[in-house]
């Protein structure tokens, strides 16, 4: 398949089937695919990692640090057993949870590259999965913040949660949703 197919037809998976498992080994061979796709800039390494959960176990802990804020918060103390049982249920059925956590720099320059550059890998990931059928959801949503995720994936002061992909396999590919066209994005420098 076509590259530019490929990135137009793409789309974010919010419905996942909850089987088949995905295949660790998939999973990394994509994540060598993604990462050999993206040259750093400078040349040095970027710095960053993975944790992933692709058991019924760890997808129990990693539903339970989500919900731990939720269930702390006051606001939404009225609806606890529900919405505890919306996340829970979804978070465990989803097959696998990709973390990437990106270590920082105090150098706002340094700091930056390496940001983009593990970025760019999620974007390579997301692309190269989907041409093997395998849907993906990058999540960034508040809950991913806790700190109790962050004692899960034990992460330091300097390192930052990019996100997680979610991962599985699919039934129904979602319609697109509207893009800005690049020409509006687009102005000249005259002369
Ligand atoms: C950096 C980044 C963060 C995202 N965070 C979320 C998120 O927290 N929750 C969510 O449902 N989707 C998230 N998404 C997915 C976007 O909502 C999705 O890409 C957008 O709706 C366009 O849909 P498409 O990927 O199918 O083209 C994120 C995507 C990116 C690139």
């Amino acid at each position: 398949m076509e590259w530019a197919k490929i990135i137009q037809e793409r789309r974010s998976i919010r419905r996942f089937k909850s089987s088949p498992e995905v295949d660790q080994e998939l999973v990394r061979e994509l994540l060598r695919e993604a990462q050999g796709l993206y040259p750093y800039p400078s040349g040095e390494a970027s710095s960053y990692r993975y944790v992933y959960a692709g058991t019924a176990e760890s997808r129990e802990r990693l539903a339970a640090c989500m919900l731990e804020p939720l269930v702390k918060n006051k606001l939404v103390k009225w609806l606890p057993e529900k919405i505890r049982d919306f996340v829970r249920k979804r978070v465990t059925e989803i097959p696998g949870h990709l973390a990437v956590i990106a270590s920082t720099n105090e150098d706002r320059r340094t700091n930056d590259m390496n940001y983009a550059a593990v970025c760019g890998i999620m974007q390579n990931f997301q692309l190269l999965a989907w041409q093997r059928q395998l849907g993906t959801l990058w999540d960034t949503e508040p809950m991913m913040q806790s700190r109790e995720l962050f004692h899960l994936f034990q992460m330091k002061p300097t390192e930052k949660l990019v996100g997680i992909l979610h991962l599985g396999y699919f039934d129904k590919i979602p319609k697109a949703r509207a893009r800005t066209r690049a020409e509006k994005k687009w102005t000249i420098i005259s002369g």
